[in-house]
């Protein structure tokens, strides 16, 4: 694997939420595997769980770790091929790219879009650029489109919490005051379409997600048909893909309550903005996995971070 951007570079999942969990059992069996070895991770945007969950997964395979706020503290990078660079951009990726990787063995990029050229957005033009120019593996921390780390928590926490052979999991959209990606969302439909998991999805009208994602998975646009026998409801806010970057009107309360979900586990990436998204009383309780998705973050990474350095 020469960088991982993507839950559609994992062929087999179920057998990767096996590794992973493994490791969760085990965090330091690979203590020494990246000795000498060192990870930068790079953010473009905020973060509290991909940063700190990822160096843990680091420290635990033994490497050393850079963390930079890029927007904040480097000079402005420029993207474009061909620019005069008399504006804001103070360095073009070429060099960053270049100069990063000769400190680094694994680069990490969290780079979200701006939510306002689907096109743009679409060409991962940041991402890309870094698997263009830099020498080292690239490993995605969320990019416009995806969010293959949380993805793979994801399905390790499902196939960890599963009491049955074939759960029902569904994906809700859930209200928030502000325009969010559809990154968490896409990686997730994709994980989901790989599991062994009855997978619906249901969102209001004018919210369905990338028709070339959600191929055949279902789409309810009643909530509650949806989550009739769920064992697992998975909530996230998404702006409009159609009318894309916009926040639709939306005049059912789509919040996630107890009385919606009966005895479902209820799962979110986090931060979680509470009754907004999700109802104190689900969140407070034992049926909410957030806080152990969090700490399956760490192993999610970990696993990737061992394949990487098994195939540098
Ligand atoms: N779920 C997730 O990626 O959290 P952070 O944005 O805090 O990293």
């Amino acid at each position: 694997m020469k960088h991982f951007s993507s839950i559609d570079q994992i062929r087999d999942l179920n057998q990767w939420t096996k590794e992973a969990l493994e490791l969760k059992a085990n965090p330091l069996a690979f203590k020494n595997l990246g000795k000498n070895k060192t990870i930068g991770l790079l953010f473009f945007n905020s973060s509290l769980r991909t940063r700190l969950s990822t160096q843990k997964a680091a420290l635990n395979l033994g490497m050393n770790t850079f963390v930079m706020n890029v927007s904040e503290d480097a000079w402005g990078i420029e993207f474009e091929d061909g620019t005069i660079m008399n504006g804001t951009t103070a360095e073009h990726i070429k060099e960053a790219a270049a100069v990063i990787s000769q400190y680094c063995d694994i680069i990490g990029i969290r780079a979200f879009p701006k939510l306002e050229d689907k096109s743009k957005d679409e060409s991962e033009h940041i991402l890309t650029a870094f698997q263009k120019y830099a020498t080292v593996p690239i490993v995605s921390l969320e990019s416009s489109t995806g969010h293959p780390l949380q993805a793979l928590t994801d399905a390790i926490t499902i196939n960890e919490f599963t009491t049955k052979k074939k759960p029902k999991v569904v994906l809700s959209w859930a209200p928030h005051p502000k325009k969010l990606p559809h990154a968490v969302a896409n990686s997730f439909v994709k994980a989901m379409q790989k599991l062994d998991v009855e997978f619906v999805i249901t969102n209001p009208e004018g919210y369905n997600l990338n028709p070339e994602i959600t191929a055949e998975t279902p789409i309810f646009h009643n909530q509650e048909d949806a989550f009739k026998d769920a064992d697992f409801v998975y909530a996230k806010n998404w702006c409009s893909y159609e009318n894309y970057g916009e926040i639709n009107d939306v005049e059912e309360d789509w919040m996630i309550t107890k009385e919606k979900i009966k005895d479902a586990h209820f799962m979110h990436c986090l931060p979680v903005r509470r009754n907004v998204v999700v109802a104190d009383e689900v969140l407070d309780s034992e049926q909410s996995l957030a806080i152990e998705q969090s700490n399956n973050r760490t192993y999610a990474a970990q696993l990737v971070l061992k394949k990487l350095l098994e195939d540098v």
